[in-house]
């Protein structure tokens, strides 16, 4: 089966066995088949943070359970469940469209809900543990159903419990959302600022809405719709550097943005590192560095993952030689 479709890189690689579920049930019941249980899995919500580098001689399972409900509320919040996959944005139109708070800063983000707390999803000043209520998994061997709370997802930036010591352990099929009945208004990103004053918006007409239509045209203006050109959002991580560090590349290149984190430790944009390097807008056959935002890295038609990963690490030597800093992929190499 030809995993092209299923990935938003549009790479093309086969699995040997692929299987789209649409309940836990089915999901358990496929767990459990002789054929499968030593196969190697792969999961796929919507193939937005995957890029794979060869073909997957196993189980492909595609996780398509839907359903967005209302299970309860109290005076401040509303609880909504919703499954695994259920594409995210339909969650945050839901939640804008009922007047639920909190979904907004996170529109038009590519995948599913499924996939979104494993990397702890995030833009314009808004993560995704800020909202997070507890998931349900299976297990991949044993097929048990387990819920996690927010502090079992151990969630850190880009970062997750299933992207470290549960690796490949857990397939998430639903998540529970906390969002607020009041909302709070999340516009210090200097982008969103920018954004509603163009859309004319006041501090009396500011709403959850504006703020969705804002993150939506930000990101239209300068990610590439994968519809269009394969990619799978931000290909690295911001490093987190050391703040003397910092402090001395800044003397060097005054224009380094620089966000505290903690007292000591300071993220720097690499998509700032990249384009300094040289690298915005490069392509090498169907392999590139986006043109509005370095941080993307791209494929034109018919690159392959390996031509992908091999421009990836160019950018990261000459980042690493440029800079002294290291930076990490974001994106899940397969
Ligand atoms: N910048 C450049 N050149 C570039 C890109 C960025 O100089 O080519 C500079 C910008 O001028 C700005 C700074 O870097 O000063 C930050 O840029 P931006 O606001 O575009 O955000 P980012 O740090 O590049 C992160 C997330 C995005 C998220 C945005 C907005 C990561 C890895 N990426 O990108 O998330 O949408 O902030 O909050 O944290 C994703 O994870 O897939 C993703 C798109």
């Amino acid at each position: 089966v030809s995993l092209k479709p299923y990935n938003t890189f549009g790479i093309n690689a086969n699995a040997r066995y692929w299987v789209e579920v649409n309940s836990e049930e089915d999901l358990q019941t496929v767990l459990q088949l002789n054929d499968f249980l030593n196969q190697p899995k792969l999961i796929l919500g919507g193939g937005s943070n995957v890029l794979l580098c060869h073909d997957f001689d196993g189980l492909v399972v595609k996780v398509n359970i839907q359903g967005i409900d209302v299970i309860r509320d109290d005076d401040d919040h509303v609880y909504i469940t919703a499954g695994a996959g259920v594409n995210w944005h339909e969650l945050v139109l839901f939640c804008v469209s009922h007047g639920y708070a909190g979904l907004e800063n996170l529109s038009l983000i590519p995948g599913t809900v499924g996939a979104a707390p494993m990397q702890n999803i995030g833009a314009y000043g808004v993560e995704l543990e800020q909202v997070f209520e507890s998931l349900t998994a299976i297990h991949t061997l044993t097929s048990e159903k387990k819920t996690f709370t927010h502090a079992d997802c151990a969630f850190g930036y880009r970062e997750s419990v299933f992207k470290r010591e549960l690796k490949g352990q857990y397939i998430i099929t639903s998540v529970t959302f906390q969002v607020d009945k009041r909302p709070t208004f999340h516009t210090r990103y200097g982008a969103i600022q920018e954004t509603l004053t163009e859309m004319g918006v006041t501090d009396e007409t500011l709403s959850i809405k504006a703020i969705s239509d804002a993150v939506i045209r930000i990101r239209r203006s300068k990610l590439p719709d994968p519809t269009q050109i394969g990619n799978a959002g931000s290909f690295f991580k911001n490093p987190e550097i050391p703040k003397d560090q910092f402090e001395s590349l800044k003397a060097t290149y005054p224009t380094l943005p620089g966000y505290p984190v903690g007292d000591d430790v300071v993220k720097v944009p690499a998509g700032w590192l990249i384009e300094q390097a040289g690298w915005k807008g490069y392509r090498s056959g169907d392999a590139g560095v986006h043109a509005k935002q370095a941080l993307v890295l791209v494929n034109y038609d018919k690159a392959t993952g390996d031509e992908i990963m091999a421009l990836a690490r160019k950018v990261q030597q000459s980042v690493l030689e440029k800079f002294g800093v290291p930076i990490s992929p974001e994106v899940n190499v397969i």
